[in-house]
């Protein structure tokens, strides 16, 4: 990769825009597409030679699918082809991850699809809560959890201490999950166990968003809210913070990401990877996507639409470089600037 990357250096720098498009309340709406995104995509990719004219990452809050599914439904959505290396999920930055906990236990929050996308990361030893509060029973004794059937290898995974939860979106059932974290974190990894003084199990966390746009009229709790409950009961109960990192949007390794998914198209296309053009980060939540591009500054330039979470001029606390209708203006607007 090094040398590849000699070989680039001496490539020209790529001239136009790159764009960092978020996907919920820019370019989707719950299961609806917002048309301007339509228009937005289409004036970005060459149908006739089949391939992308800027290089282009998605980056989202969203999560609890593989970055090939997620690429997939959008390619059906948008009617463009999105490759699973140009998305940037909440949890995406877990995957760097892996030298730390490959051979330990897992739990992950999340919807049903987690364990097997954490296992798609490359971690051997993965079970979800809904699973955990099932083998342990009475563990949680609000929870709905008869149709859970675990396998022979959860009941293997569920008897080695947990050494990190990775929270990897909205978790299904609050009351459920904060019991068993709240287990699980006061204890050695076995949630069975007597309370420890000290946290000894890691806890990372995705999506900070405390709303999130859907069809309904008002914008709907999302996962940054979750964590708040559960930092809320930790502390009544422990005295204690509760320590965990934080990924998702505005968070730096999340743009790392995008940055190197931009370098690796910049390459393809013949461009030097190593002179990064100016990166348009469209989005609709000023402290995410705003917030996020003003911190990792220039080349970053943050745009917001006012198709989702915003509506107004522009947003007094993360102020936006420029904000547009939707997206397609935005999109027409960077195009301009780099004619
Ligand atoms: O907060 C939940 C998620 O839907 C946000 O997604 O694409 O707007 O970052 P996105
Ligand atoms: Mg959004």
């Amino acid at each position: 990769a090094r040398n590849l990357l000699r070989q680039y250096s001496t490539a020209p720098p790529y001239p136009g825009p790159a764009f960092a498009f978020d996907i919920d309340g820019v370019l989707l709406r719950g299961r609806s597409v917002i048309p301007a995104a339509h228009h937005a995509l289409n004036s970005l990719y060459d149908q006739s030679n089949e391939r992308w004219r800027a290089p282009i990452t998605f980056i989202t809050n969203g999560g609890g699918t593989t970055e090939a599914a997620r690429a997939q439904k959008l390619t059906d959505m948008l009617n463009v082809p999105v490759h699973e290396q140009q998305i940037v999920l909440s949890h995406t930055p877990m995957k760097t991850l892996i030298d730390a906990y490959k051979h330990r236990a897992i739990l992950t929050v999340g919807n049903p699809h987690c364990a097997s996308v954490a296992r798609s990361y490359g971690f051997q030893h993965v079970i979800d809560t809904e699973t955990l509060a099932h083998i342990h029973t009475h563990s949680a004794p609000f929870a709905k959890v008869d149709h859970v059937q675990p396998s022979p290898g959860d009941y293997l995974v569920a008897k080695m201490p947990v050494a990190v939860v990775f929270v990897m979106t909205d978790s299904r059932d609050w009351g459920r999950d904060i019991q068993l974290l709240l287990d699980v974190l006061r204890s050695d990894g076995h949630p069975k166990r007597a309370h420890s003084d000290k946290q000894t199990v890691d806890l990372y966390f995705s999506n900070p968003d405390i709303l999130f746009p859907n069809e309904y009229h008002m914008p709907r709790l999302a996962g940054g809210s979750f964590a708040v409950a559960l930092r809320a009961v930790y502390r009544h109960v422990t005295g204690t913070d509760l320590q965990y990192v934080q990924f998702g949007k505005p968070h730096a390794p999340n743009y790392q990401l995008a940055e190197s998914v931009l370098r690796n198209q910049l390459m393809y296309m013949g461009y030097c990877p190593e002179s990064m053009p100016a990166i348009y980060a469209i989005g609709d939540n000023p402290p995410s996507d705003v917030r996020g591009a003003n911190a990792r500054g220039d080349p970053w330039r943050s745009v917001l639409v006012r198709t989702g979470n915003f509506q107004g001029q522009n947003d007094e606390t993360d102020t936006a470089h420029v904000v547009f209708d939707n997206v397609a203006h935005a999109v027409q607007h960077a195009l301009e600037q780099h004619d």
